[in-house]
């Protein structure tokens, strides 16, 4: 059985400002079968897909859709031969309702009118093969990033594509709902569907995938089945083997000096009296389900939302409520979840993006400091290897790890000495992410406290020194490092499993 591709980038070269990122690449989409598309940060995934999608025009080479060339000037022409795309970077309106959004621009009419209650039930439909469960009539700004990725996995799947191309769909996702998405994928797979995928979780290749092409450096490195295994995969990747995922200093015992207290922090409808510590040197992890109320709290001890009671003190002094430059002067550094919506300016460029916390404090004779902050700016940009052109250029068109590098490296140059990081490695590369391990534990061992709320277990068992579980808004256990295992993890996180009342 040698079927013919749906789809084929044939030696494609793509460039920006003449800078080359994608080199004499080819790439084929066979009928049901996943093809992996794997690679660093900034190694050109991205933008192969959207040549496919219709969002970039190839400079050389051709796209053959059944075997005969074609031109894809927009996305319409892409989703009219039948190609649908969950982009990497999510592509909703947040003033529409979640039926607006996965219906956009195919909205059913009756007489010529919006028909709304076909319009919620093609919307509902797409969400039930997810398992996605809100009220289809929820604005998209009001849902969390793990839902709005939902929806937009929904909005691809709603419409009947021959080529589904899914760019790190489940970066944002726990392991429960990759599940779910990865059923629809055998699904598809049976019904002959051609699919692109794109992940940095490297276990999730050999579940879902046929075939894997390899690029570096937006050149072809090799083309391997699915089931190599992860370290041949990572040194194809990456050039050189990673020996020690999680480099945590496990002997260090933390210092007895009391950095951040949370005291009996409660904020109606997201969390309820939630009281922790973490002392100088010690990564706090918190885990829990999508829900749980884990990006609220950290975003209340970063002044980033008010709370209704409770405290937040930094080395003995309060802080007062809802106030995100007095947490920053008091040396609390937050790393949001969603980069692209509080993250990031993303029309700014990468060096007023990481000086976003310090310019104003480190002005000079009240003047902004513009040399010593690009200076600085650089210095970190080399340190965490951001991958650009120029830091003048805008951080919109660097790729989505080395954005989320980006957010990090604001608060190595503000110097922070509590982190809050909510998802810190979400969309980074394997390499990249060891990087970002090694900067917290240059952190820490300077005497820093770091919060780290993750969904993926391995990072939380792999860096933290205890483990706060929440479920339903409260504190459900604490596991130290030592008893924490993903068993004990997740029979504290799941909701289902406690019943007392
Ligand atoms: N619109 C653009 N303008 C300028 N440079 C761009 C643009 N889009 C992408 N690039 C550059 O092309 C290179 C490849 O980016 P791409 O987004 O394809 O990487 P990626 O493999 O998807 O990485 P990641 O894993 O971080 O998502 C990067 O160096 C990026 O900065
Ligand atoms: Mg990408």
């Amino acid at each position: 059985m040698t079927a013919h591709p749906l789809v084929t980038l044939q030696n494609v070269t793509k460039s920006f400002d003449h800078v080359t990122v994608i080199h004499d690449v080819t790439v084929n989409v066979y009928p049901g079968q996943v093809q992996v598309l794997l690679g660093e940060n900034g190694a050109g995934k991205s933008t192969l897909i959207k040549m496919v999608a219709g969002v970039y025009q190839p400079d050389g080479g051709q796209i053959l859709v059944d075997g005969t060339e074609t031109t894809l000037p927009t996305t319409r022409d892409a989703e009219r031969h039948g190609i649908a795309t969950i982009h990497q970077e999510l592509n909703l309106v947040a003033s529409l309702s979640v039926a607006e959004n996965v219906m956009l621009g195919r909205t059913p009419t009756r007489f010529g009118m919006v028909d709304r209650t076909e319009l919620r039930r093609q919307a509902r439909a797409a969400m039930a093969l997810i398992g996605l469960d809100v009220d289809v009539d929820t604005m998209v700004g009001d849902l969390g990033i793990a839902q709005q990725q939902l929806v937009e996995i929904a909005k691809a799947l709603s419409i009947d594509a021959r080529v589904l191309i899914l760019d790190e769909p489940t970066a944002a996702l726990t392991r429960h709902e990759t599940q779910a998405l990865f059923a629809v994928m055998a699904d598809l797979r049976q019904r002959g569907v051609g699919m692109l995928f794109i992940s940095h979780h490297l276990d999730e290749i050999a579940e879902v995938g046929d075939t894997v092409t390899v690029i570096r450096d937006g050149h072809f490195i090799a083309e391997v089945p699915a089931s190599t295994s992860e370290d041949e995969l990572v040194q194809l990747m990456v050039g050189r083997s990673i020996d020690d995922q999680f480099p945590r200093r496990a002997d260090e015992s933390p210092a007895l000096t009391e950095v951040l207290a949370v005291s009996h922090l409660s904020s109606a409808g997201r969390f309820d009296d939630i009281s922790f510590t973490v002392r100088a040197g010690e990564v706090v992890g918190i885990a829990g389900l999508v829900g749980a109320g884990r990006t609220e709290v950290v975003r209340a001890i970063a002044g980033a939302d008010r709370y209704d009671s409770g405290t937040v003190t930094v080395r003995g002094a309060q802080l007062p409520r809802g106030d995100v430059q007095a947490a920053i002067r008091a040396g609390v550094g937050h790393v949001p979840e969603d980069r692209k919506g509080q993250g990031l300016v993303l029309d700014a460029s990468v060096n007023d993006n990481l000086g976003y916390a310090t310019l104003s404090s480190s002005a000079r004779f009240g003047l902004a400091d513009f040399t010593g902050q690009r200076r600085r700016a650089e210095a970190v940009s080399e340190t965490l290897r951001i991958r650009m052109n120029t830091i003048e250029q805008p951080i919109r068109s660097l790729s989505g790890g080395n954005q989320q590098k980006a957010v990090f490296g604001r608060w190595i140059i503000a110097a922070s000495t509590v982190l809050l990081l909510d998802e810190p490695t979400r969309g980074v590369d394997v390499g990249a992410k060891v990087e970002i391990y090694e900067l917290m534990n240059s952190i820490t061992a300077a005497g820093g406290a770091i919060v780290m709320v993750s969904s993926e277990l391995p990072e939380i068992l792999g860096m933290s020194d205890r483990i706060l579980v929440m479920r339903d808004g409260r504190l459900a256990g604490e596991l130290s490092a030592a008893d924490a295992t993903q068993d004990a993890v997740m029979t504290l996180a799941a909701r289902d499993v406690a019943t007392q009342t």
